[in-house]
């Protein structure tokens, strides 16, 4: 058994992070989204993993290695344009060969693991298995219709009048038969080969589709809020752990992590909160669900419920809530008697001051 996880893409809803960055590298708990989905997949016993990436692969070669940190062997796989789930399937059917597959989106999150729906596909090994979970409102999804023994009649994109409220979320386990279903379809009409047309395929001719629902969190972390979301759900299971340098000014309340090098003088953290290697902390309040990255300069501010990139550079800020701040980016005040605010702002980038 293989996996193929998907991260290349456009990311158009997580610009600007996604102009100069995979969104699969975004921290969640300060650890990339994609290091937690293949530490899911390891979970499995899986070794080998096939990751299809686009133009900022490089960045997530430089990350991930040949997977040996994690005990994986990744083949990286290039994707020239994002055709399609569908097309990273064709793509990779030089690297998965004969075998059996999980199929999983490198941008989404299922924390509470996939061992289940494993065990189910290598029990049945239906030609497709599928992880659905019930959401409000599956207009927005690939949607699949079960019958009473969890067998999939029907799947359909963006549906207008859903017929179940169950959508195809990241996860889809395969045998060798998708590959002649992705041979025989063709573009949707937004010009992408889909994998719900691939798995109506397998069903329109007579294959077993079936699918279980996950009903742990799950989060496509394709959009800011959500990003947020899930580090804030991710930090609720982190430990205590103090490497780095806390002076005797400086109080720390809750589940705080504070790696090794990084320092918090004069300061107030209420966890759960992480701060990375390297980053300095001064007179300063980190509120609760807040991931500070390494090497990153926060001082005379208050920061809650919110995730600060690598070497970001924040001083005196008071009041800074759900918010995302990129690798490097400076958040600072002017000079006093100064009575305009200066902004040097990317394409798309989204900012709301307080009312
Ligand atoms: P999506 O989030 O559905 O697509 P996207 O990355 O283009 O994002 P947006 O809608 O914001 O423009 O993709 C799901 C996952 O699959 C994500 O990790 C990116 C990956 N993907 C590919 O690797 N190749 C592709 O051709 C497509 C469409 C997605």
């Amino acid at each position: 058994m293989k996996a193929l996880v998907l991260s290349g893409g456009s990311g158009t809803r997580l610009r600007p992070f996604s102009y100069s960055m995979p969104k699969q590298l975004i921290p969640i708990a300060n650890k990339p989204v994609l290091e937690h989905v293949l530490e899911n997949i390891r979970d499995l016993g899986i070794v080998d993993v096939g990751v299809i990436v686009g133009d900022l692969g490089p960045q997530i070669a430089e990350v991930m290695g040949d997977g040996s940190r994690l005990g994986l062997r990744i083949a990286y796989i290039q994707q020239s344009e994002p055709l399609g789930l569908a097309h990273c399937v064709r793509l990779a059917q030089p690297f998965l060969g004969a075998d059996d597959f999980v199929m999983y989106l490198g941008d989404n999150m299922l924390p509470d693991g996939i061992a289940d729906m494993d065990r189910t596909f290598r029990t049945e090994r239906s030609a497709a298995h599928l992880a659905v979970h019930k959401v409000p409102d599956p207009r927005m999804f690939g949607v699949a219709e079960l019958d009473d023994a969890r067998r999939v009649r029907r799947v359909v994109e963006k549906p207008r009048q859903p017929l179940s409220d169950l959508a195809l979320i990241g996860v889809y386990f395969f045998t060798p038969a998708i590959h002649r279903a992705v041979d025989a379809i063709t573009p949707s009409t937004r010009g992408e080969l889909e994998i719900t047309d691939a798995i109506q395929w397998l069903i329109s001719n007579g294959h077993d589709v079936t699918a279980s629902e996950y009903t742990g969190y799950w989060k496509d972390t394709g959009r800011t809020d959500d990003v947020l979301d899930c580090n804030r759900r991710q930090l609720e299971q982190i430990r205590s752990d103090t490497a780095g340098e806390v002076d005797a000014a400086s109080v720390l309340a809750g589940q705080v992590i504070v790696e090794a090098g990084a320092r918090v003088i004069r300061s107030r953290v209420d966890g759960p909160v992480v701060i990375g290697a390297g980053t300095v902390i001064e007179d300063s309040h980190i509120g609760p669900g807040t991931s500070i990255g390494r090497e990153c300069a926060v001082h005379d501010t208050v920061v809650t419920d919110s995730i600060v990139l690598d070497g970001a550079s924040i001083r005196g800020v008071p009041g800074l809530r759900g918010s995302l701040i990129g690798r490097g980016a400076t958040i600072g005040v002017g000079r006093p008697g100064d009575t305009h605010h200066r902004l040097v702002v990317g394409d798309h980038t989204r900012i709301v001051v307080a009312a």
